[in-house]
This record gives C-alpha cells, structure tokens and sequence, in this order.
C-alpha cells in the first residue's frame, strides 16, 4: 500500500474509532470513504479492521456500549458489504449473532481518546432525559470545554478546580488525566447524577476524597505537583448554597458546561457566580469558565444581561482549532471567560 492510502486507511480507522467509541449517531460515520475503499478493494480486510477498532475493541469489550447501537452499527456495516461483495462476511455476521437477543439495558458505556493516549469511560444513561434531569449524558459543550481545556492546561495546572453542573464527568476527568490540577471538585445538585458521577470517578481510576461538609471542616491537603489531582465529588445547589460553603472549596477556577438550557438555570447559575465573586484565594476571586451550545439566542442574550447586572465582566474565548472529540460539526458552540 502508497504511504499515501495507509494514511487514508488510518484517517476512515480513527473516524470509525473515535465515533463508535462516543456512541455517536451513525450518520455521523464516514460511510462514504468507506463505501470508496469498499469499491476500490477486492477484500474485506478493511471492515474487519474497523470491527476490530469498534465492536471488538478493548475499551469496548472491557465497558459494553448499548446493544442497540451496536446491533445498528453492525447492520450498517453488513449492508455496506453486501453492496460491495458477493461473500457474505462470517466475522461480521458472528458479531451481530453475538448482540441480537441481548436485552438493552438502561445504562451503557461511551469511551472518548484523548491525545495522550488514554482515555475518559463513562457509564452514561442510554435516555437523553431521564429520572427528570439532563445530567446523565454528556453534552457537545462538555467535549468542547474539556478540548478547550486540553489546549490550555495551564489554566488548570496545580490549580484547584471546581466544576458546576458536572453531569457525568467528560470535562473534569479529560482535565484530571491532562490538565494536572492539584484538585478537582465535581458538583451537581441531582441524586442520580452524583451517583453516577461517583461510579464513573472511580471507572476512570480515581479515589474519591471526601464530600463538601468534610471539605470545609477539613480544606486539603492538596496533592504535591506531579501528583494525581485530589478529586471531590460534592452535592451542590446554585439556589441553595452559601458563599462560605463555596468559599471553602478555595476554588482558583470554576467552569461549567451547557447549563444554559432554560431562563430558570440561567438566573440560578448567575446567582451561583455572584456569590463566587465573594470567594477570595490568595485576594483573588476565581477565573471562571462556561461553555454552552448556542441553541436560543434569547437565552443567551439572558446571561449576558444577567452578568452585567450582577457586575461581572465577560469576554467570549477564541475558538480553538483542535478538534478531538468527535460532536456535530454544525453545533454552535462557545466559551465565556468571566472575571468575577
Ligand atoms: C445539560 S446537563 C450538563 C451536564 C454536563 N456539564 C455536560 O455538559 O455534559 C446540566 C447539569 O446541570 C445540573 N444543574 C441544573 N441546575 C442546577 C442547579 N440549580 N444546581 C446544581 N446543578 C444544576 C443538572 O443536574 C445537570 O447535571
């Protein structure tokens, strides 16, 4: 094979990788290069690499993602070789054998790569919305932010970050395995997602220190640079929480991502930040960060009048070109750096 088609080959292995491991939509897929090389190749070895790089994969053997999706995926791949070769595929056909009486079950696993090398698995519902809240799935604005914080690791560098509406963790465990914080405190304000949160913490090899009431009776100690990030998973209310409880996290950062999704949470946040102002490390308040897909410009329009009522000034981040994580390219997507 030209160095030229080995690099090509790679490039269709990783977009098939990168995508199924997220469980993103099949349309998503690169089928149309797929379909090319399909034509252009005699043999099926390349559907079997890609089985080999999506069904059968580690990550995906060791944390099974839904069944129906892979059922799905497995169709499409058959179909796919069906229109290119008159053999039928055993490899293929034995995979789906494998999933197509397998009940679905309410949770799955996603696994996304990071540039490192290693990866974040999370044990995510298979519902976009369920047990009455959007907290157990992730969101592009997740990816976004933690891609974001991935270019800019000394933001976080033996820092102390503290995340609002964490959901199921993308952001803070992509900052925990690349960024190097001293500590990272994961909050949420739902039962369920803070149980989830936990599970998926200790998925991706990390302990968990104590919650927010032994924080404040007990702040640190920080782990010594280099070190593992100390990792706190803490219930906590934008609408109930008091700037002492928040100020005992001595957080150096705070960030969130794509809890902008109603006027309700918009004014809950804002009143969160503002008792964030209050919170001074070393004389300093905390940067903060939040990330959100642009779905409705009112509501958008609301946190920035908002921000300006609360006094706190705010820039809009410059987009960042690497793309690591595998969310729809028409998502608009932004980060405002807020000084607080
Ligand atoms: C759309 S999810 C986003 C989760 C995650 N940050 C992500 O982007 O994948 C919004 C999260 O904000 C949390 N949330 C909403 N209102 C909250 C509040 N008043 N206090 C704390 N968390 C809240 C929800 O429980 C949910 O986990």
């Amino acid at each position: 094979m030209a160095p030229e088609e080995r690099a090509d080959a790679a490039r269709l292995l990783r977009g098939f990788e990168r995508r199924f491991l997220a469980a993103r939509a099949l349309r998503s897929f690169p089928w149309q290069s797929l379909e090319e090389k399909l034509r252009d190749s005699s043999g099926s070895e390349v559907l079997l690499d890609i089985l080999q790089k999506t069904v059968k994969h580690p990550l995906c053997v060791k944390h099974p993602p839904s069944v129906n999706y892979v059922r799905s995926f497995l169709s499409e791949l058959i179909r796919k070789h069906e229109a290119a070769h008159t053999e039928p595929s055993d490899e293929l056909y034995q995979a789906l054998a494998e999933v197509l009486t397998a009940e679905e079950p309410t949770h799955c696993h996603r696994s996304y790569l990071l540039p490192s090398g290693d990866s974040v698995t999370l044990c995510e519902s298979t519902a976009i919305v369920s047990h009455g809240t959007t907290g157990l799935v992730t969101w592009n604005a997740a990816l976004y932010l933690a891609e974001w914080a991935m270019e800019n690791p000394e933001v976080f560098a033996h820092r102390t970050a503290l995340e609002l509406g964490s959901g199921a963790g993308l952001t803070g465990l992509a900052i925990c395995k690349s960024c190097r914080p001293s500590a990272y405190i994961f909050s949420d304000c739902h039962s369920r997602v803070l149980e989830q949160l936990r599970g998926n913490v200790l998925l991706n090899g990390f302990s968990l220190a104590p919650g927010m009431d032994a924080w404040a009776q007990h702040p640190g100690p920080r782990t010594p640079k280099a070190e593992r990030p100390q990792v706190t998973v803490a219930r906590l209310d934008w609408d109930t929480v008091t700037a002492p409880q928040l100020a005992a996290f001595q957080p150096d950062v705070v960030l969130a991502a794509d809890v902008l999704y109603c006027p309700e949470t918009v004014l809950s946040l804002v009143g969160v930040l503002r008792k964030l102002s209050t919170c001074q490390k070393d004389q300093r308040a905390p940067d903060a960060y939040i990330a959100f897909t642009i779905r409705n410009p009112e509501t958008c329009q609301l946190l920035t009048t908002e921000l300006g009522r609360a006094g706190i000034p705010w820039e809009e981040v410059p987009r960042h070109d690497q793309k690591l994580f595998p969310y729809e390219e028409h998502s608009e997507m932004a980060i405002l750096k807020l000084t607080l």
